[in-house]
């Protein structure tokens, strides 16, 4: 087997519009990014499925390099997995499609898969999204499984399930097929847009969060005042709906305007923290026409929109300087792909 062939890539998203709503039937729009997970899968010399993790996050500077490497072993009652450096268990995402792969599999070969990732964790960036994406789309070629688009979209939602409780299914969705677009209950559509100059800047409140427990918590407000947080996800809806049109219209200043405000609807429904909007502040003081916060919210990052590179870029170097981990990202890049 041509090893290169068995080498695929998939990318982290940020949400422009719409996060928690779209949990409840809402649209959002999502771009794909230009921080991606690569995943190659090689025979394994152990006779046993192998499994290798190693970061590059792009945040970091410099990258850590971090390395974990786990043995899948089918024995008792399932898969054993244990990480023999450092004794943590595996993700069980990663166990759950790794299983599920050589389960459907007729070929008998063993995979050593090896991940490696430029996304951090647990910041809304989608890296869970992207890992079992690209692992799929990697591994499902290895054992000769062929999976199409559809298959790794699907099997990727199961294992989002797995750690976010009730994804809508946005992040595995983006990382498959990559763009910008608009997302609502697991049908979507690619936005084209015109060629305007918009730079997003991504920053990093280094506030740990989990997307499970931000789902839950609006699923929570949702139960005890039913009409107020419903109002709030339907603001969110009609305003992401709106934001289409500036979008295509190619209006970036409607488009900031929308952001910002979505923004406050997020800290209507509980999810912001103070240092969410604190950094939205700031982004709007360096330039950004708009400014939220992206993902499941209560950490993670904070999105700015700028007209103009300098200002970006100026809006970068101040985050840095002040300890945050910031960064201009391209948007729409391409979903999971072959790596040459
Ligand atoms: C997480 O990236 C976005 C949320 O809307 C959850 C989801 O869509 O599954 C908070």
């Amino acid at each position: 087997m041509d090893a290169r062939k068995t080498t695929f890539s998939a990318p982290g998203k940020i949400i422009l519009f719409g996060e928690h709503a779209v949990v409840y039937g809402h649209p959002a729009i999502v771009t794909a990014i230009d921080l991606r997970t690569k995943c190659r899968v090689s025979k394994s010399l152990q006779n046993e499925v192998q499994l290798s993790i190693s970061s590059d996050y792009l945040f970091n500077e410099p990258s850590t390099g971090l390395k974990k490497n786990y043995i899948v072993s089918k024995e008792q009652n399932g898969f054993i997995t244990q990480d023999s450096k450092n004794e943590q268990p595996l993700n069980p995402a990663y166990y759950f499609v790794t299983k599920k792969i050589l389960d459907l599999a007729t070929s008998k070969k063993y995979p050593h898969i090896h991940i490696n990732s430029e996304i951090p964790p647990g910041i809304g960036l989608g890296s869970s999204a992207a890992s079992a994406v690209a692992t799929l789309a990697s591994l499902s070629t290895f054992m000769e499984l062929e999976f199409s688009m559809k298959e790794i979209n699907e099997l990727a939602f199961e294992a989002e399930e797995i750690i976010h409780g009730k994804p809508s299914g946005v992040d595995n969705t983006i990382s498959t097929y990559g763009g910008i677009q608009l997302y609502k209950e697991k049908k979507f559509s690619k936005l084209s847009i015109p060629n305007f100059s918009s730079y997003v800047v991504i920053v990093n409140s280094g506030i740990p969060r989990n997307t499970k427990t931000y789902v839950e918590k609006v699923a929570k407000s949702l139960e005890k005042d039913t009409s107020k947080y419903q109002n709030i996800l339907e603001e969110i809806g009609n305003l992401t709906l709106i934001a289409k049109s500036s979008l295509i219209e190619g209006n970036i200043q409607k488009l900031g305007k929308l952001m910002t405000q979505n923004h406050l609807l997020l800290e209507k429904l509980g999810v912001s923290h103070p240092i969410l909007t604190e950094l939205t502040n700031s982004l709007l003081q360096l330039g950004s026409v708009g400014s939220k916060l992206t993902g499941a919210g209560g950490g993670g990052c904070v999105i700015g929109l700028f007209e103009n590179y300098q200002k970006a870029n100026r809006a970068v170097e101040e985050m840095k300087s002040r300890g945050f981990q910031a960064f201009i990202s391209s948007l729409a890049e391409r979903g999971v792909q072959v790596e040459q």
